[in-house]
C-alpha cells in the first residue's frame, strides 16, 4: 500500500502562514524571549560560577537548569526567527529528527531536574539539620549523572529501535519540528510511538509534577510555622512564583503530549510556545530575581569593584 508513495526527504513547516503583521509581532516576541533567555541564563551561570558562597547543591542545580534552558531555546528559536520571513521553510528529515530528539532530551531533563530542585528545597526547609548529610556532594553528582544519562537514553533509544520513516504528505502545521506534529506523517504503524510518548510522559511529566506539588505542600506547611508575618509572606510569594511557572510549563506540556486528543491541531503550536519559548526565559527570572543571594553576589561583583 505504501509502495507507490514517494519517500519524504524534507518537511515544509507551514506554521507561519499568518498575515505579515502577525508574523512581525511573533518575530519581535521571539527575539525578546530569546535574547532574555540567553542573557538571563548566562548571567545566572556566571554569577554562580564566580561566587564561592553559592557553590551549594541548589545553585549547582540552578546552573544545570540554565544550561538546559540555553540549549532548549537555541534548539528551536533561531530557526524559527529565520523561517518566519523566509519563503522556503524547509527542513531535512534528518535535521527535523535531530531537533525533535534534542528537544525531547532537554525537555525531559528539565522536567526531572525541576523535581529534584523541589526535593532539594523540601529537604532544606523541612529538615534543615540533616540537609548537608542528605544532599552531600556525592549524592548530588550521582543525581545529576543519572538525570543526564538516563534522559539521554530514554529519549534516544526508541528512535534507534524503531526509526521513523515518512512517505506522502510532508507539510507540518507547526513552527518547529515536534514529535507530536510529525507523527501522523510517518508511514507504517505508529502505535509504538504513541505508547512510548505516553509512558515517557507519565514518568517525566506527570510523576515529577506530582512530586513537586507534594514537596511544595510540605514546604508551605512548614512555612506556616514561621513566626514573623514578613518572613511568611515572603516565603509564600516565592513559592507562588515558582509554582506559577511550574504549572504553566507542565500544564502546557501535558496538554500537548498526554491529553487524549486524536490529532495534532494548530492550537497545539501556540500552546507549544508556552513551554518552548516562555519557560526558558522565565526560569532565571523566577529563580534568581527573588533571591537575595543572587542580588548580593551581583552587587558585590559589579558595584564594589
Ligand atoms: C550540574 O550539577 C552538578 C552537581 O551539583 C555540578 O557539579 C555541575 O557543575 C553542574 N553542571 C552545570 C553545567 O551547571
Amino acid at each position: 500500500m505504501v509502495g507507490n508513495q514517494t519517500h519524504v526527504t524534507e518537511f515544509i513547516l507551514i506554521g507561519f502562514s499568518q498575515s505579515l503583521q502577525i508574523r512581525i509581532l511573533l518575530f519581535i516576541l521571539f527575539l525578546v524571549f530569546y535574547a532574555s533567555a540567553i542573557l538571563g541564563n548566562v548571567f545566572l551561570f556566571f554569577i554562580v560560577l564566580v561566587s564561592p558562597r553559592m557553590h551549594t547543591p541548589m545553585y549547582f542545580f540552578l546552573c544545570n537548569l540554565s544550561f538546559i534552558d540555553i540549549g532548549y531555546s537555541s534548539n528551536s528559536l533561531p530557526k524559527m526567527m529565520v523561517d518566519i520571513f523566509s519563503r522556503r521553510r524547509r527542513i531535512s528529515v534528518t535535521g527535523c529528527l535531530a531537533q525533535i530528539n534534542t528537544g525531547i532530551f532537554l525537555g525531559e531533563t528539565e522536567c526531572t531536574l525541576l523535581a529534584v530542585m523541589a526535593y532539594d528545597r523540601y529537604i532544606a526547609i523541612c529538615f534543615p539539620l540533616y540537609y548537608t548529610t542528605i544532599m552531600n556532594r556525592r549524592v548530588c553528582t550521582k543525581i545529576i549523572v543519572i538525570l543526564w544519562v538516563g534522559n539521554f537514553l530514554i529519549s534516544t533509544i526508541p528512535m534507534i529501535l524503531k526509526p521513523l520513516v515518512f512517505c506522502g504528505e510532508n507539510k507540518v502545521d507547526h513552527f518547529v519540528c515536534e514529535i507530536i506534529a510529525i507523527l501522523s506523517l510517518a508511514c507504517g504503524d505508529i502505535s509504538f510511538y504513541e505508547t512510548t510518548i505516553f509512558v515517557l510522559g507519565l514518568f517525566t511529566l506527570l510523576l515529577p509534577l506530582v512530586f513537586i506539588v507534594v514537596s511544595y505542600i510540605c514546604i508551605i506547611y512548614s512555612v506556616l510555622t514561621i513566626r514573623s508575618v514578613a518572613g511568611r509572606s515572603r516565603a509564600f510569594s516565592t513559592c507562588a512564583s515558582h509554582l506559577t511557572v511550574i504549572f504553566m510549563y507542565y500544564g502546557a506540556t501535558i496538554t500537548v503530549y498526554m491529553a487524549p486528543s486524536d490529532t495534532f491541531s494548530s492550537k497545539h503550536k501556540y500552546i507549544a510556545l508556552l513551554y518552548g519559548t516562555a519557560t526558558p526565559t522565565l526560569n532565571p527570572l523566577i529563580y534568581s530575581l527573588r533571591n537575595s543571594d543572587i542580588k548580593d553576589a551581583f552587587r558585590k561583583k559589579f558595584y564594589f569593584f
